[in-house]
């Protein structure tokens, strides 16, 4: 209807005039923010709504802005100076993101232990990857792997590509709403990390719908183990069972992983 189009074009230019929320993919806000329209009459509600929305999904994750130039900048220097100085600017850039920041206690265990039975890895993507890139170094790459990340922010993708130039890998950085479009490159191991509940929040087919699409050998699916207040065995039960219940009709095997702050399953998708 094109009063509606109308309307939904005035609110993706609203959101996007913003800085918080200027370098998410277009076709997201459009897609977010035709839902929010359809349940109420206010295009001024529906800009709030959409606005709260990419903060849940998105926003709520990083710090701050990302500063991509200075840490572009800290990572060639520690680049020239090879490990361990690399390992620890990517370290301290991981802690901008609540995600990979939970994930740095973890980190020397959490890709050797689930990956060990499929290392070395030949291709991924990494689906929603927030900084998760930066976990290059600790994962079990073969030699002239590639590796293809995406997630709905321009300026994290772009970073994030001149990250893997600079460290020599081969593949790419592309914003992207994988709840419509899940990348259809073929690859040895998809990382879909902590992941499905964000996507759920949006559409709740969506996982399913990822696991389904993403062309890939092998998948390793996570789920947050606590909440911002600490361990907690209910929401390890509750991702657990919902994981089983996504797979319910899928014969595909699982092996299960339980980390300090992270739920894993690697789902062999070969068959
Ligand atoms: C909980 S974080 C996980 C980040 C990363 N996978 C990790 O574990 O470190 C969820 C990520 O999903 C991204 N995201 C949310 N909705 C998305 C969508 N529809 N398409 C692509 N990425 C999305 C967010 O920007 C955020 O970086």
């Amino acid at each position: 209807m094109p009063e509606h189009d109308d309307a939904l074009d005035q609110l993706v230019r609203a959101v996007r005039s913003s800085a918080k929320y200027g370098s998410i993919s277009e076709d997201f806000v459009r897609r977010v923010g035709a839902a929010e329209l359809s349940k109420r009459r206010s295009l001024k509600g529906a800009i709030k709504a959409t606005k709260n929305k990419l903060h849940q999904v998105g926003g709520a994750y990083l710090d701050a802005a990302g500063e991509y130039s200075r840490w572009l900048a800290m990572l060639r220097g520690a680049a020239a100076q090879g490990d361990p100085a690399l390992r620890d600017a990517c370290r301290a850039i991981m802690a901008h993101h609540a995600s990979t920041r939970e994930r740095l206690p973890i980190l020397e265990t959490f890709f050797a232990e689930t990956l060990a039975g499929i290392a070395p890895v030949t291709s991924v993507l990494d689906v929603a990857c927030g900084l998760n890139p930066l976990a290059i170094p600790w994962l079990p790459l073969a030699p002239g792997a590639t590796y293809l990340a995406c997630d709905i922010y321009h300026d994290m993708m772009d970073f994030i590509g001149a990250f893997l130039a600079l460290v020599g890998m081969s593949g790419r950085a592309f914003a992207c709403d994988v709840i419509h479009e899940p990348p259809a490159e073929r690859v040895h191991l998809a990382l879909i990390l902590k992941t499905i509940p964000c996507l759920e929040q949006v559409d709740k087919a969506a996982g399913l719908r990822l696991l389904d699409a993403v062309r890939a050998d092998y998948a390793l699916v996570s789920f947050p183990a606590r909440s911002l207040g600490g361990r907690d065995k209910g929401m390890i039960a509750h991702y657990e069972a919902r994981l089983r219940d996504l797979l319910t009709e899928r014969r595909w095997p699982v092996q299960r992983f339980e980390f300090e702050t992270e739920l894993a399953f690697l789902v062999d998708k070969r068959g």
